[in-house]
């Protein structure tokens, strides 16, 4: 059998180990696509052609409000190679269904530093360019050389650059008007050979003193990657533990009149001047304010620690923490004046 007639399409597939919210949902069908060949043929499958569809790695940045009335691709494509060096840089690639941390893992276990940063992210590789992710001083695209993706429309495969992917905070065309119309396959990766440490974000500078003089004056990518995972192990919930969906909010960006006027009610406001003088807020520090930290509406509630993560606490639907999130937008908006954006995609 050749592979694109291996692809097989299930009925009435669960999605509750496919999100991290661990919504318990179903999809009208589902396809686990292992070879970029079985994605074309679930595509045009005669009882999905006409479907909506909608591509899953983790489920990482998913709401799901109810059964996917469509075709959900399962993307399970694995390998990660070193693909290429210049003076410059090493070149690796890895599949759209790598698990993210462990190919960070992977890239520092041969020697390969550069993503250390981004360590213990949940979710795969194939969805890292959608949202750009980013922690602790670095976000993906600064790493990134190009991916190729499967044009569902045409079959066709496609390399895009950063340039034609449009990054931004939490955003690329993905998430635009490239959403629905590209099945990412691999992602490759440049990494320069010059490195330096990524230190500076408080947090993790915190971590670092706190392990002793020599890695707070001189980490190397292993002690910053150890680092990152003590901070967010301390501060984020396990999506395996207790379901989530990350940071649930982007954190907004003001004008700086605005923000001069919040800063001068409001003094301990959390900010970061952008370069273009405009201001990011923490969104985390506005909602902790509004008094929303650990409360919950039915299971959807407020993570303990960190009040920009919405938590599942056990049988909690998408509609129930979209409820919530409603809340905590108006509560935000009604006291500071600050329109607060989701950061998942809500379906
Ligand atoms: N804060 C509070 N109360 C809270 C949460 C935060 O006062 O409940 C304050 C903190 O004390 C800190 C500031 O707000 O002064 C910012 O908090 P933190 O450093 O934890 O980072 P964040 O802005 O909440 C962002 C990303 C995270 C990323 C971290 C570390 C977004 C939306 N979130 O969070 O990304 O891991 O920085 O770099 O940009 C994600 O996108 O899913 C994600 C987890």
């Amino acid at each position: 059998m050749s592979q694109s007639e291996s692809a097989a399409l299930i009925a009435g597939y669960p999605l509750k180990a496919h999100n991290t919210f661990g919504f318990d949902v179903r999809a009208q069908f589902a396809c686990r696509v292992e070879h970029e060949a079985q994605l074309m043929a679930a595509v045009r499958d005669p009882r999905a052609a006409a479907l909506p569809r909608l591509v899953l790695g983790g489920g990482s940045n998913v709401v799901l409000t109810g059964d996917f009335p469509g075709l959900v691709l399962l993307v399970a494509l694995r390998g990660r190679q070193l693909v290429r060096e210049d003076d410059e840089s090493w070149y690796v690639e890895a599949a759209a269904g790598e698990p993210w941390h462990e190919f960070v893992a992977w890239t520092l276990s041969q020697g390969l530093p550069g993503l250390e940063n981004l360590a213990l992210i949940p979710g795969t590789v194939g969805a890292a360019p959608i949202q750009n992710i980013g922690a602790y001083g670095l976000e993906m695209c600064e790493r990134f050389a190009s991916l190729r993706a499967v044009e569902l429309a045409t079959g066709a495969v496609v390399e895009l650059d950063a340039e034609a992917c449009q990054f931004g905070y939490r955003d690329s065309f993905f998430k635009r008007a490239g959403r629905d119309r590209y099945v990412i396959t691999s992602v490759t990766f440049r990494l320069p050979k010059a490195w330096t440490p990524r230190a500076g974000y408080a947090d993790l500078a915190r971590e670092l003193a706190a392990r002793g003089e020599a890695h707070a004056q001189q980490p190397d990518a292993q002690a910053i990657f150890d680092a990152v995972v003590a901070v967010r192990r301390a501060k984020l919930p396990d999506p395996a533990v207790l379901g989530n969906a990350g940071s649930f909010f982007k954190n907004p960006v003001v004008e700086a009149v605005q923000f001069e006027a919040l800063k001068a009610k409001e003094p301990e406001l959390v900010s970061y001047v952008q370069q273009d003088g405009r201001v990011k807020l923490a969104a985390g520090w506005l909602i902790d304010r509004c008094g929303w930290k650990g409360r919950s509406i039915g299971a959807a509630a407020v993570h303990e620690r960190q009040a920009l993560v919405l938590v599942n606490r056990g049988g909690a639907s998408g509609g129930d923490v979209l409820a919530l999130a409603g809340a905590i937008q108006q509560d935000v908006l009604t006291r500071f004046g600050v329109e607060l954006e989701a950061e998942p995609v809500c379906l």
